[in-house]
């Protein structure tokens, strides 16, 4: 190693890889004036998107929930996860305010890649196979009174356009996910096709998106809950919107005062974004090029492409890992986001963990300490970026539902639930994300409000909502 970084040093080779890393840090920054602007553009978006079908990038989707939990929820109720590379089963008894969650089986089942773009039937006979399976094993404690028949909220995690709280069409995919006969298709006619042809006897009573299930989760245990947001595989964010600043939802309006909007901010885009020329690459070569440009510099997906970029571009031009540029380094997506955060949270004073892992996943058999904090870095200034971002986006919302500042006297409290995995389990992620936003409110307000983790909203959320829109409400249970 100590031969490399000398001829590196002697070609000025090592200064081209810090001039890449400098320039790249600050193509990335986010100053507060920054994150402002972001959070401000958010919000005219969020006005247009509401005004107007197609209005906006965002699409502040009507979800058709216009009643929150209460917390009174009771009975057994399943639901369908599906929206990253895992899909998940679970059915949930609910025992109302006094008991809440009394009891939830769950099983998580890996989707083979090739179904992710297959045919909507493959995938979604598979999902239902796999539902029958995990019906077929329901113990006695879960077994609903003779003559019901099982119900089932279905978290399907990307943008649909809903007809109902039952029924919607898929307006594209993201994420991973491209399966071309399913765009415009109702995504609860499509499963309950596949329930029909192995004869699973379930009803949906809600579709959702995770976003939404996350807010009526959190819900459930607060009602200072206004809005939910995921930052995992991809990002997004609904909320409680009034039915009067909805101008779009004319006819149906309004059965209620207020509503669940879910925004698809991961589509949002503005000027003010810090994009690189990595992302730009990235997006270009992407299922979606020119779509979710906001996701693809927050979520879980692409930072550690992103990163592996960065090293590549340093690789080819400043010679980083020496002479050859390591083969695996031109794999896309061969460093994904859990290595990025396994390398970013290394305190050992050798950064022993990141040189392991530049071995076992790229490869790279000899790294010198100076290196591997340049790979450190790389991981910050990614994290960083994202984490800033989506505290502007949630900055957005709060100014647009007027509860990011303090009337004089006014005790209202506000919570925003998160979930996903960058903020369950990316320490750094999490904590720049809350200080940014605790910045960006001032310390005044950030007193009355609130960020708090939503557990499992995608899953429980989803059961609840199925529950509020049961076949049997208000017919006793036995
Ligand atoms: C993607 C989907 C969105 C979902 C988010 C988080 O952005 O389009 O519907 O909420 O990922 O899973």
């Amino acid at each position: 190693a100590l031969v490399v970084r000398h001829r590196m040093r002697s070609s000025g080779k090592w200064g081209r890889a810090v001039a890449i890393v400098k320039e790249f840090e600050e193509q990335c920054g986010t100053p507060i004036g920054k994150l402002r602007q972001v959070a401000d553009a958010m919000n005219v978006e969020m006005h247009e998107g509401l005004a107007s079908e197609g209005g906006s990038k965002l699409k502040m989707l009507i979800t058709y929930v216009d009643n929150l939990p209460s917390g009174d929820e009771k009975g057994v109720f399943y639901a369908l996860d599906l929206g990253g590379t895992n899909f998940r089963t679970l059915r949930v008894h609910l025992g109302g305010k006094e008991k809440g969650v009394v009891n939830l089986e769950s099983e998580k089942v890996s989707i083979p890649p090739h179904l992710m773009t297959g045919s909507s039937h493959e995938l979604f006979d598979f999902v239902a196979a796999k539902l029958a399976k995990f019906v077929s094993s329901e113990p006695e404690e879960f077994h609903l009174p003779p003559g019901r028949q099982r119900e089932l909220g279905f978290t399907f995690s990307f943008p649909v356009r809903q007809t109902s709280i039952a029924s919607g069409n898929l307006i594209k995919w993201t994420k991973s996910f491209n399966i071309e006969d399913m765009v415009g298709e109702d995504v609860v006619g499509e499963l309950t096709k596949s329930f029909d042809k192995i004869g699973l006897d379930m009803r949906v009573a809600a579709l959702v998106n995770d976003t939404v299930g996350t807010v009526a989760r959190a819900r459930f245990s607060n009602q200072d809950v206004v809005a939910g947001v995921i930052v995992g595989t991809g990002t997004n964010a609904a909320y409680v919107e009034s039915a009067h600043a909805i101008p779009k939802w004319h006819g149906l309006r309004p059965k209620s005062r207020e509503t669940v909007i879910n925004m698809e901010w991961g589509d949002f885009h503005s000027s003010h974004l810090p994009l690189t020329e990595y992302d730009q690459a990235l997006d270009a070569e992407s299922l979606n090029p020119g779509e979710q440009i906001f996701e693809k510099i927050i979520s879980g997906m692409y930072l550690g492409d992103i990163v592996r970029r960065v090293l590549l571009k340093m690789a080819e031009e400043a010679d980083f890992f020496g002479d050859t540029v390591p083969p695996k380094l031109r794999i896309p997506f061969i460093l994904r986001t859990y290595h990025i955060v396994v390398m970013h949270h290394d305190t050992s004073s050798d950064l022993k963990v990141v040189g392991n892992k530049l071995k076992d996943i790229l490869e790279i058999n000899s790294t010198s300490l100076k290196m591997r904090k340049i790979v450190v870095q790389l991981c910050d200034i990614v994290a960083t970026r994202g984490a800033r971002l989506s505290a502007a986006g949630i900055f957005g919302i709060l100014k647009k539902i007027g509860r990011d500042t303090i009337k004089a006297g006014e005790k209202q409290k506000s919570v925003v639930a998160l979930d996903g995995g960058l903020f369950e389990g990316y320490k750094k992620f999490r904590s720049s994300l809350e200080s940014t936003l605790k910045e960006l409110l001032g310390d005044e307000a950030a007193e009355m409000i609130g960020i708090e983790q939503s557990n499992d909203g995608s899953g429980i959320g989803a059961a609840l909502l199925a529950a509020s829109h049961s076949q049997y409400l208000g017919v006793p249970e036995s």
